[in-house]
């Protein structure tokens, strides 16, 4: 196994040094759900393709939604899926399905080491690609690229290379290089370890037949590969060596050079060197920034943060099971914690791990892990539980919500239990919730405008409390900073336009960016901001 310690740093104890956590990204579409079923098959963790059901959600319909909701076992269980493949265990952590790109996503990103980004071969980079692999450069994750949908009709592959390079300003070399294209495709050549790779068309669930290649000249290559195609692939190779950069294992590390497979998931096809290549390339699980001290994976302490909250997993039960990923140390059933924001102990004794379509009772967990810890609401999203030591993890932004609506309880008798509703998801991060310092009523935000409609579904169903969402009069939310007084003096000078988050924190709203303009100019000790850290 190759050592995957970041530079000046021990070697990794052998059972961290195996974990890969890792995310997919890429536009709807793409194929992201059939590459992750292809992983967990390979991984053994589902027997046959086609049990992950949860899809793409931009094409997804209300319904779907709603049936999603009640269906809780899929969106969980893809939420964080531990497999292994080989001498390795894969966490593959879900990008959220709830919005095209919300906070969420972005949360989910401050868990993973690694990221897949999987584009369709026909259509290059698309905006949703562009989106998410700026978030996965703002934390300099390494890109692993899979160019999807090789058996049909695409590009030329210089030109997908090209564009990924101007368009993401990212070195990418190839890792394998494919063979013809559409129906004429073979497969590809494993440039990375000289392989020519056949695809079968007739079984979608078969791996690749593999045939060791002693470098383009082999006479071997001539018996599999149809003449014109191999020429024109020693042509392309040539051009391809002499054009583009050869891997650089240190520079894909820090995010600078992007591996690409070519494949085709829904044929099985490339799957497999992809995941061979996250094995072997790496990384493992990386040092986790902290204050007053950034964290590394090998510590013999355990360290881990909330990244996501789920409520109502179990419809029986009103529990929620908060996220955590593992920063360091060796985590066993039962452990006692410190949850650091409230400085409380937490018995921890029964953390689930989410094996595909089931969850089971982790035993043991180590660093990279992700474990699931069912909790009646103490554990947020940002919390740090340490062994006693009082961690803070950082760079779990909350964000401004882009779109504000009124939420009302249908039945006014029953508007207090829209305050405890609406709070849930406020804590879940599924939307935010302002209680405006003057009137009745919340003002929620969301990023994408579907959310409205999952939420009063939800509030329906888990709540029995019909609710209406109206328009609100503000279109923006900031969160207001500054010394005590001057907040204090901002807001009661503002009334009208004050609010408090979930935390209680000051938010002012309002529809104008003059407004925001005006307060820049007028209150020098107060800071407007679009995004509130979550600690
Ligand atoms: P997403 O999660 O990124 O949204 O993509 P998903 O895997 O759902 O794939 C989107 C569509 O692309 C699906 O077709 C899927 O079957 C198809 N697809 C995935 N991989 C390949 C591939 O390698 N080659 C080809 N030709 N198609 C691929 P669909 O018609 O929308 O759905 P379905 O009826 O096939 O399930």
């Amino acid at each position: 196994m190759l050592d995957t310690a970041p530079k000046n740093r021990p070697a990794l104890p052998p059972e961290i040094a195996r974990r890969r956590t890792f995310a997919i990204i890429s536009h709807p579409d793409a194929g992201k759900t059939t590459l992750t079923e292809k992983f967990l098959l390979f991984g053994g963790a589902i027997q046959m393709a086609g049990q992950v059901r949860a899809k793409g959600e931009a094409r997804r319909t209300r319904s779907d939604f709603m049936q999603m909701e009640k269906d809780r076992g899929i969106s969980v269980s893809a939420s964080a899926m531990s497999f292994d493949y080989k001498a390795w265990r894969f966490n593959l952590v879900d990008t959220p399905g709830h919005s095209d790109f919300s906070e969420d996503t972005y949360r989910t990103l401050t868990a993973v080491d690694a990221a897949i980004m999987v584009i369709d071969g026909a259509k290059g980079v698309e905006s949703q690609t562009r989106k998410l692999f700026e978030v996965c450069r703002l934390r300099d994750l390494p890109i692993l690229t899979f160019c999807n949908k090789m058996d049909r009709e695409g590009r030329d592959t210089f030109e997908i290379i090209d564009e990924i390079q101007q368009n993401l300003a990212i070195d990418v070399t190839p890792a394998s290089w494919p063979i013809g294209m559409g129906r004429d495709f073979v497969g590809c050549y494993d440039i990375l370890h000289d392989r020519l790779e056949l695809m079968d068309r007739a079984d979608r669930n078969r791996v690749a037949e593999s045939i060791k290649i002693a470098g383009l000249d082999d006479p071997k290559l001539a018996q599999h590969v149809p003449a014109d195609l191999l020429a024109q692939l020693r042509e392309e190779l040539e051009m391809a060596r002499e054009l583009l950069p050869a891997f650089d294992r240190a520079a894909f590390l820090e995010g600078s050079m992007t591996p690409i497979w070519f494949g085709s998931a829904i044929n099985s096809f490339g799957v497999k060197e992809l995941m061979d290549g996250i094995a072997e390339y790496g990384p493992g699980p990386q040092v986790q920034p902290a204050e007053p001290r950034q964290v590394a994976p090998e510590e013999d302490r355990v360290a881990g943060f909330v990244f996501k909250v789920q409520a109502n997993m179990d419809p029986k039960h009103r529990d929620r099971v908060a996220f955590v990923r593992l920063a360091s140390g060796h985590f066993q059933r039962g452990m006692k914690l410190t949850h650091v924001r409230s400085k409380k102990p937490m018995a921890i004794s029964n953390p689930v791990l989410f094996l595909a379509s089931d969850r089971e009772l982790a035993e043991e967990a180590w660093a990279g892990d992700i474990i699931g810890i069912p909790n009646h609401g103490q554990l947020r999203i940002g919390d740090a539980l340490t062994e006693g030591e009082g961690l803070r993890f950082t760079g779990i932004p909350s964000f401004a919500p882009e779109l504000l609506q009124t939420c009302r309880a249908g039945d006014p008798m029953k508007a207090k239990h829209l305050d405890k509703a609406l709070m849930q998801f406020a804590e879940e991060g599924a939307a935010k919730v302002f209680k405006p310092m003057i009137g009745s009523g919340f003002v929620v935000g969301v990023v994408g405008a579907l959310q409205f409609e999952v939420l009063a579904s939800r509030i329906e169903l888990e709540y029995g409390l019909p609710v209406r969402f109206e328009s609100s009069q503000f279109t923006s939310a900031r969160w207001v900073h500054g010394p005590k007084e001057a907040v204090e003096k901002f807001s009661q000078a503002n009334k009208q336009h004050m609010a408090a988050d979930n935390d209680g924190d000051p938010v002012y709203l309002t529809r104008l960016q003059w407004d925001i303009d005006r307060v820049a100019r007028d209150y020098p000790d107060i800071r407007l901001s679009a995004t509130k850290e979550l600690m």
